[in-house]
């Protein structure tokens, strides 16, 4: 059963998904985390920040595995995650750089040996994730098998399109190609945070949560899931039944 938790603001959201890393770091320094990039993990990072800087949270324990990465992307490169990781989370909480693995370009081109070491390492203990408007998680699209480990896809003119903003509002320049961790690598972490912001994400976050668990709705596996926390805003919550 998904535990579902609405907040009326996005920094609530935030809070809340620290409280819930706070915890986990403190059980377990040594964690492994899962993370996401996009627009939605903004206030999220903006926050780790803040209690990193105040010594609320220590995270010299932990390994970090990104969900996804553009092929061809060099990491300096603005659309790249590698950047938006650096920028938003890496550089300002002084992680090291032997903390964090991107599943492209280390793994390429057997990208399913990211799959090897996260298990080899003992697995994502704690998953951060977005939802896209189509109910993609990480880059797993519409249509991806449940079995699916860390691969190479071909994204849709929909997600390109989604997320433009970084290729200065050119969805052709977003790339075509990127690797993404699988549904199967996704759903084998212990916990996962789903996070929502967003009138955009209503309709497609109550499909997900309440409709058919389908391949259609690559995120409605989560319904299958023990260990499932779904954080949203108002707007992204707006369809959920309670
Ligand atoms: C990003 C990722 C994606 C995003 C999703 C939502 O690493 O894996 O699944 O979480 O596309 O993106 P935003 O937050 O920009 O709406």
């Amino acid at each position: 059963m998904v535990k579902i938790e609405i907040y009326s603001q996005a920094q609530e959201v935030a809070k809340r998904v620290l409280d819930l890393l706070g915890s986990q770091i403190k059980t377990y320094p040594y964690s492994q985390l899962g993370l996401a990039t996009g627009f939605t993990m903004i206030p999220i990072y903006e926050e780790m920040v803040r209690m990193v800087r105040q010594k609320q949270l220590n995270l010299r324990g932990v390994r970090t595995f990104n969900l996804d990465e553009y092929v061809g992307l060099d990491e300096s490169d603005p659309g790249s995650f590698r950047r938006f990781m650096r920028g938003h989370f890496f550089e300002p909480a002084d992680m090291s750089r032997e903390q964090s693995f991107f599943p492209w370009p280390d793994f390429s081109p057997d990208f399913a040996k990211y799959d090897d070491v996260i298990t080899a390492s003992g697995g994502i203990d704690w998953q951060l994730l977005g939802i896209g408007r189509n109910g993609h998680i990480g880059f797993n699209e519409p249509g991806t098998p449940w079995d699916s480990k860390t691969h190479e896809v071909t994204l849709t003119d929909d997600t390109r399109r989604a997320n433009q903003q970084a290729f200065g509002g050119d969805w052709r320049k977003v790339p075509e190609k990127a690797v993404t961790m699988g549904i199967a690598t996704i759903f084998q972490a212990r916990t996962i945070i789903l996070v929502a912001l967003g009138q955009s994400k209503s309709a497609i976050l109550a499909e997900a949560l309440h409709g058919p668990v389908t391949s259609r709705v690559p995120a409605s596996i989560l319904q299958e899931h023990p260990g499932v926390i779904v954080l949203c805003d108002y707007a992204a919550g707006a369809l959920l039944e309670l």
